[in-house]
């Protein structure tokens, strides 16, 4: 299986747009449906707004014990229970990427707690990073979260408590697409 995604805003898709906000910086075009595909897409697809592509790749900051605790605890995607999902692409400063990988892994986990802070919301809440910034991408990450409708609060409080932090001094550029998809076979 590749390990290349696009992410495909426009009128097909199992997943419903609820809504496309802006939290820091440029929003996206509005769309109807969102479409996860399994490979590059070389165009913008027939009636579709945009297309964000990435890459599911390896971890840069987590260590030994944090995989270990991640990988006892996190749900599969694609739980049936599910129908909720939020895709957030996130495009961080030229500082952070200057900072050095020691320097940014102790923003993110000593000062920020992210792992620490995200693991509390496991493991109602299933998720997925892409990377994309080494593709020429707007967005540097494409960070997919699943879960089930009754835990749409908890998520909203984990985003709070995330954009909280050192870490998100950093994030020069942030969109939520919500999303839905409807329960029950061939929906
Ligand atoms: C649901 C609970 C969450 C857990 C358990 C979690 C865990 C993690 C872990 C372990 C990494 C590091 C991967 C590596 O070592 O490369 C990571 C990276 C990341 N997460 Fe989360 N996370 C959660 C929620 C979130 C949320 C809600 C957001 C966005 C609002 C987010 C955005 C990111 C981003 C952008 C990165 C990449 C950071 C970078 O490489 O600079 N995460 N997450």
């Amino acid at each position: 299986m590749s390990n290349r995604y696009a992410f495909v805003g426009g009128s097909q898709g199992p997943w419903r747009v609820t809504e496309i906000r802006s939290v820091i910086g440029a929003s996206l075009e509005p769309a109807e449906r969102l479409e996860i595909v399994n490979s590059a897409v070389e165009f913008l697809p027939a009636n579709s707004a945009w297309v964000l592509q990435s890459v599911v790749s390896n971890v840069r900051y987590a260590k030994r014990q944090e995989l270990d605790t991640l990988r006892a605890v996190q749900p599969t995607l694609n739980r049936s229970e599910a129908l909720t999902a939020v895709l957030i692409p996130i495009k961080k400063t030229a500082q952070w990427w200057a900072l050095a990988q020691d320097e940014r892994r102790a923003i993110f986990e000593e000062e920020s707690h992210h792992t620490a802070v995200g693991l509390e919301y496991l493991p109602e809440v299933a998720r997925q990073l892409h990377h994309c910034r080494d593709l020429g991408e707007p967005f540097d990450f494409l960070t997919w979260f699943e879960f089930a409708p009754e835990h749409t609060q908890a998520f909203d409080e984990l985003l709070r408590r995330m954009r909280d932090t050192k870490e998100w001094d950093y994030v020069e550029r942030e969109v939520e697409v919500w999303l839905h998809k409807a329960s029950g076979r061939g929906l």
